[in-house]
């Protein structure tokens, strides 16, 4: 990984995913070192987010970075016309790294092209969101002591899921049992091109899961109605108590967050043990510490 820019999952291998996740358990022991103290790392967020832009920060802090960029894109010089192409030529004259969330799928493969420095992504539209996984696999490791021959359910809008995409490559290839759910008017049209079996029935997608992970109706990239209603939805697809009682014993509960909570996922099953919502959130810091590490020059 080193030196390069992380652009996508499918970029990088089961090595390169087995040597963050490494490297991240070294730091959640050791959570703050000096490794970074020379550097600067800027993150332009031209979408929203709270923790990734946050734990992003934190984990350059924790290396002795410092931190550089805006969380909204209304108060830059984008809001006067200014191109991405600019954008990123300049902040490469102040930045060692660049992170960037951008609501165009694509957008930061070509920054990574055009940027004289590493650039990791942060989330580009329904296209990916490389750190996600990564932090997602950390959890499920830690939680049930290894990730291969795991049965994984994704169930929500999968079509203009990131999380998805870039999970369903990532297990997959550390030899998971990745299965996609959700209304057939939220799965994309060429599922093949996704590599792992998609159905828009919950319980034949939760027969025998070892860890479900609920995902967000993302109203926000939604233009028409894409189902009756958000009670329905949640009937059909959404995770309650009843539901988890004919899971596992020991499944595992996991969300990307935000949560809407009442939706696709209870609040009694958010806040239950079976949940590790707040260990995703944890993880994602020790895994930006491992990617900042290994792309910012560590050895
Ligand atoms: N999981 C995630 O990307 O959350 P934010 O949108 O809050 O960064």
């Amino acid at each position: 990984m080193h030196n390069r820019s992380l652009v996508s999952i499918t970029d990088y291998n089961q090595a390169d995913y087995l040597e963050v996740l490494d490297r991240a358990a070294g730091f959640e022991k050791n959570p703050t070192q000096n490794l970074l103290s020379d550097k600067l790392v800027a993150t332009l967020f031209f979408e929203p987010s709270t923790r990734t832009r946050l734990s992003f920060e934190t984990a350059v802090q924790r290396l002795g970075g410092r931190v550089i960029g805006f969380a909204d894109a209304a108060y830059t010089s984008v809001s006067k016309g200014e191109t991405l192409k600019d954008t990123i030529k300049m902040v490469s004259n102040y930045a060692d790294l660049i992170i960037i969330r951008h609501p165009l799928e694509g957008s930061v493969r070509y920054a990574s092209e055009i940027a004289s420095v590493p650039v990791i992504n942060a989330g580009d539209g329904w296209h990916a969101h490389p750190t996600q996984a990564l932090l997602d696999m950390m959890t499920i490791r830690q939680k049930l002591g290894k990730l291969e021959g795991l049965k994984v359910a994704i169930i929500g809008d999968i079509f203009h899921s990131r999380v998805a995409r870039s999970n369903a490559w990532g297990m997959k290839t550390m030899g998971m049992d990745v299965v996609l759910c959700g209304p057939p008017t939220l799965l994309p049209q060429h599922t093949e091109s996704l590599g792992v079996p998609v159905t828009d029935n919950v319980d034949e997608a939760l027969e025998g899961a070892d860890v479900v992970m609920l995902l967000r109706l993302q109203m926000e990239r939604q233009s028409s109605a894409t189902f009756p209603s958000i009670r329905e939805y949640r009937d059909r697809y959404g995770v309650d108590l009843d539901r988890l009682s004919k899971l596992k014993e020991n499944v595992v509960i996991m969300h990307p967050g935000p949560v809407n909570r009442g939706v696709e996922l209870a609040s009694n099953v958010a806040d239950s043990e079976c949940s590790v919502i707040l260990d995703q959130v944890t993880n994602g810091v020790a895994v930006r510490m491992a990617v900042l590490y290994l792309l910012g020059g560590g050895e």
